[in-house]
């Protein structure tokens, strides 16, 4: 897994400096620019975040921090925890527009019977965002990720 890490970190520092480059591009060109001032599609935010080793790269780091957090980590230590990291890896990476597909449970069958509450779902998340500022994901993608994984806690969070 380290050996990936300098290149994640590559990818999102150019992720980082393309963007700001266009930008930059867009604002100088603007007043005179005619068909030319259509940006760009915006790639799929898997492949902003640096594709596959990213996504890994990030639910390892991730997983590493929910297993020291005594709050929340009781369930998962009754888990099977490469399962578990194997459907986190394709749930988001189906959940940002890359490959393939997701072969797990739902978010509430997956999390039925837990008990889970709001207070640990923020604790997760916390742990996600801390993740992605260690690896210096832009805001940008940072928004958009927890954008897609905030909904689900209606599915997955057993308390009023
Ligand atoms: C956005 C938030 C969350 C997402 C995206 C998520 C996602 C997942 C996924 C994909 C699985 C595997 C499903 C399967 O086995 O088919 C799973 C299982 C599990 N999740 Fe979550 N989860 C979230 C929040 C939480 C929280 C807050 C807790 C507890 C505090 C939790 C505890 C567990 C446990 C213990 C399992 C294993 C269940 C089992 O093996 O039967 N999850 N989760």
């Amino acid at each position: 897994m380290r050996r990936w890490l300098p290149l994640v970190l590559s990818v999102l520092a150019l992720g980082c400096a393309s963007t700001k480059a266009s930008a930059k591009a867009d604002a100088t060109t603007s007043a005179t620019a005619t068909t030319d001032a259509k940006a760009a599609p915006k790639k799929p935010l898997f492949e902003r975040l640096g594709g596959k080793p990213a996504v890994e790269a990030v639910i390892d780091d991730f997983l590493g921090r929910v297993a020291q957090d005594t709050s929340i980590n009781s369930g998962f230590a009754v888990a099977h925890v490469p399962r578990v990291r194997q459907r986190l890896i394709e749930l988001v990476t189906v959940g940002t527009g890359g490959p393939g597909t997701y072969s797990g449970r739902d978010m509430t069958a997956a999390h039925a019977g837990q008990g889970i509450t709001n207070a640990q779902f923020d604790a997760l998340v916390g742990h996600l965002v801390a993740t992605l500022d260690k690896f210096k994901v832009p805001a940008t993608e940072k928004g958009e990720l927890l954008a897609i994984l905030g909904p689900m806690r209606g599915a997955i969070v057993e308390e009023p």
